[in-house]
């Protein structure tokens, strides 16, 4: 149990406007991450008074369908996603309004035109000022036509000009080294860095920004953060949901390129690195760059021994699945950071789907004691390490595991733990990672989001381990039972070096 001690609005809190007017374009609006997450955060936005009042969302996809049916379909979205005494129907009412859909071939020029009259009459109707965020929610297969269809347009403007654009590319960014320097060298001939915001929603989570402000904002943590005290790290993404209807998308995925290249190396990196010089975008991003860079590349057998992966019994008959799949749906990895602060700490990662339960977190397990003091008496035996662990989802918060000794005559000592919860300590769920990314991309905040040297970095490190296995198909799959942690040889790669 943690009290917050600090006063309910920190005097040192700087709040920060509300977004700009703009309209938010989202390309592939018809499909789940639109209706899952997108209008969902930006429904919450706007209840909760982030978004200027002067906004629109235009919907762009295949799907031949009115503004009016977009809008009862995301209603129902939304109500769904609210729960029903949550909803508010006045609010909803309030947001409808702003709400518009332009049906389209992403290849057909004929769609832009449509879209370009529909803003400009929004920007009249509503006081948009010409402000654009471009959402690309579509399959990367699409990003390319669709960025040149609004350069050819007209509808990508220079940067550092008013009214502004920018455009917020979904993950998974390319699916190898190669396609992400040709999407990225594709991006530079119509947009400028500064207007590109590679989404990764696991930055947007409070949990995982909290990591720089556990580290950094505390005195107590840096000076164990190293070698010298950090035995091992793990980080775990475990989900118990399977791939569901996301069959064909998955197939061309993997555990590697969906979670592993993106989520867990942002989380391995803003574990990993040294402390910024200050806490804009760039030096934070710079700081985690080089956590990437210093990545140690696994040759042929060390990929055999340090990266087990697994398919779920099940998994090839899912929808959309070949029967004889060689996809996998849970990896295992041991990782080194080659530089001065973490020589020779091993990282492991681990993520899967159709596991236990829903699992994401970061563990710093501390070095032994030096001396066992207290004998070799039973109850002594078992003292444990000291594991620092940053829950990021579910039950969000911080916990550490100590040792303590047993009330009683005897000196016998038990293991405890120190807990912060945030739900318990700041009341109500933390938000949507979504809608602080909407946010921080509408005010032109970058820091939540990739830069392009950092998602060439990751899948530098990460190409050579997909092709080796993309070359060496696993034999054992599917390996392990859905309601498992996984095949039982990570298990051993994991407990190999404790
Ligand atoms: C997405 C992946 O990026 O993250 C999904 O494509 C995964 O496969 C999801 O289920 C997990 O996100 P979260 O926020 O539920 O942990």
């Amino acid at each position: 149990m943690v009290t917050r001690i600090s006063a309910t609005t920190p005097p040192n809190l700087e709040r920060k406007p509300k977004a700009p007017s703009c309209a938010m374009v989202v390309f592939g609006a018809s499909g789940d991450l639109s209706r899952r997450k997108l209008i969902p955060a930006m429904h919450q936005l706007f209840a909760g008074g982030s978004l200027s009042e002067h906004f629109a969302i235009v919907g762009v996809a295949r799907r031949q369908t009115s503004s009016e049916q977009f809008r009862r379909d995301m209603h129902q979205a939304v109500a769904e996603r609210r729960g029903d005494e949550n909803f508010d129907t006045a609010t909803w009412e309030r947001f409808d309004d702003s709400l518009e859909y332009v049906p389209g071939e992403f290849a057909d020029p004929a769609t832009y035109v449509r879209l370009s009259e529909t803003l400009e009459r929004l920007d009249h109707e509503r006081g948009l000022q010409g402000n654009r965020l471009f959402y690309l929610a579509t399959p990367p297969t699409e990003f390319e036509c669709i960025l040149n269809r609004l350069s050819e347009a007209g509808m990508l403007r220079p940067p550092h000009h008013s009214p502004w654009t920018r455009v917020i590319i979904e993950k998974p960014f390319g699916r190898d080294l190669e396609s992400a320097r040709h999407l990225n060298a594709m991006l530079a001939t119509v947009l400028d860095e500064s207007q590109i915001f590679r989404i990764d929603h696991y930055l947007g989570k409070e949990t995982v920004q909290n990591i720089l402000v556990l580290r950094f904002a505390n005195a107590i943590f840096e000076p164990i953060w190293n070698r010298r005290y950090v035995q091992y790290v793990e980080i775990c993404a475990a989900e118990e949901i399977g791939v569901g209807s996301r069959g064909h998308f998955y197939e061309q995925t993997g555990i590697l390129r969906d979670i592993v290249q993106n989520h867990m190396l942002e989380v391995l990196a803003l574990t990993a690195m040294e402390p910024p010089i200050t806490a804009t975008a760039d030096d934070i991003r710079t700081e985690k760059l080089k956590v990437l860079n210093a990545l140690r590349d696994l040759t042929a057998d060390q990929i055999e021994q340090d990266v087990v992966l697994g398919q779920y019994r099940g998994y090839r008959q899912e929808p959309n699945v070949s029967p004889a799949s060689t996809t996998p749906t849970y990896a295992a990895l041991r990782v080194f950071v080659d530089n001065w602060r973490w020589q020779g700490v091993p990282f492991y990662l681990h993520a899967g789907k159709k596991l236990p339960s829903r699992v994401t977190e970061v563990s710093l397990h501390l070095q032994p004691v030096p001396l066992r003091l207290f004998g070799s008496r039973d109850e002594c035996r078992s003292v444990e390490s000291n594991v620092l662990t940053m829950r990021i989802q579910p039950n969000e918060g911080i916990s550490l595991r100590f040792e303590s000794k047993i009330p009683g005559h005897e000196m016998a000592i038990g293991t405890v733990a120190m807990d912060m919860d945030y739900v318990e300590t700041f009341g109500g769920e933390p938000a949507e990672a979504y809608e602080r990314l909407l946010l921080d991309a509408m005010r032109g905040d970058a820091t939540l989001f990739s830069r392009r040297d950092a998602v060439e970095s990751s899948w530098t490190w990460i190409t050579p381990i997909i092709q080796h296995f993309e070359r060496n198909p696993p034999r054992d799959f599917p390996n392990y039972d859905p309601g498992t942690w996984g095949p039982s040889r990570a298990r051993q790669l994991i407990e190999r070096d404790r």
